[in-house]
């Protein structure tokens, strides 16, 4: 069937969300089972945790970041993406592992074998086929996040400056370091990593790319 587990990674603002959807519909347009979910939160106990770990109110130690990150990632192994890979299903994860590599590794801690260690034992084995990196410099992406948040008047909610979460409102050289790191994972897990440079392309022309990233992939497999 072709990559059955697939992720989409990127910093803040590239698109993730919407690209994510937009391939769950097209692989069900061929008629592949989908599901289609995300992190952090992607289960109920991911939803609390969610709330606590985007709360710009809440003050966590970088520790505490990393562990309810990967606990989330935990629940959500054990109880989504598991068992719809089991049933033959094809996963669409919209952030997984290399997030945390990227955000908590390489941009809080400045190298990731610590998050690394706790994540592999967080994932149980369940490693992504393919991951697409949508790739967008920092500054752009945060100014594309903050005009989408503010048009969907998230700004109002509580806690968030700017409609920015306690994790985007950190500075730029921690996106910065997040961004660079995701390109160190590209190197490292240069099998799986796709990347698509989304500056300046359409949301069309980035869905349009994932889609040859995702259906070379299905074609290699049937031979
Ligand atoms: P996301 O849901 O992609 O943001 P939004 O829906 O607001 O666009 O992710 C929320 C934030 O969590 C984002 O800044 C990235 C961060 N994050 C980590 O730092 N580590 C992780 O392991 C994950 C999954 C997300």
């Amino acid at each position: 069937m072709g990559p059955t587990f697939i992720t989409l990674e990127g910093p803040d603002g590239s698109g993730k969300s919407t690209q994510a959807a937009l391939l769950a519909e097209r692989l069900r347009q061929i008629g592949l089972p989908v599901v289609l979910t995300r992190e952090p939160g992607g289960t109920s106990v991911g939803q609390k945790l969610r709330e606590i770990l985007l709360n710009p109110d809440i003050k966590l130690s970088v520790m505490t970041e990393v562990l309810l990150m990967a606990a989330d990632r935990a629940q959500h192994v054990q109880e989504v993406i598991k068992p719809a890979l089991e049933n033959n299903m094809v996963v669409v994860c919209d952030r997984y592992i290399d997030s945390s590599l990227a955000y908590q590794g390489f941009g809080l801690l400045g190298e990731i074998s610590q998050v690394k260690a706790i994540n592999e034992t967080a994932i149980d084995g369940i490693w992504p086929d393919l991951t697409i990196l949508l790739d967008v410099e920092p500054e752009a992406g945060l100014r594309r996040h903050r005009q989408a948040e503010s048009e969907a008047g998230r700004s109002q909610c509580s806690g968030r400056t700017n409609g920015l979460d306690r994790i985007e409102q950190r500075d730029l050289q921690f996106h910065q370091r997040v961004r660079d790191g995701y390109h160190v994972l590209t190197r490292m897990y240069a099998q799986r990593f796709v990347v698509i440079d989304t500056t300046r392309l359409q949301i069309e022309t980035v869905a349009q790319k994932v889609w040859e990233a995702v259906a070379q992939r299905i074609k290699a497999a049937h031979g």
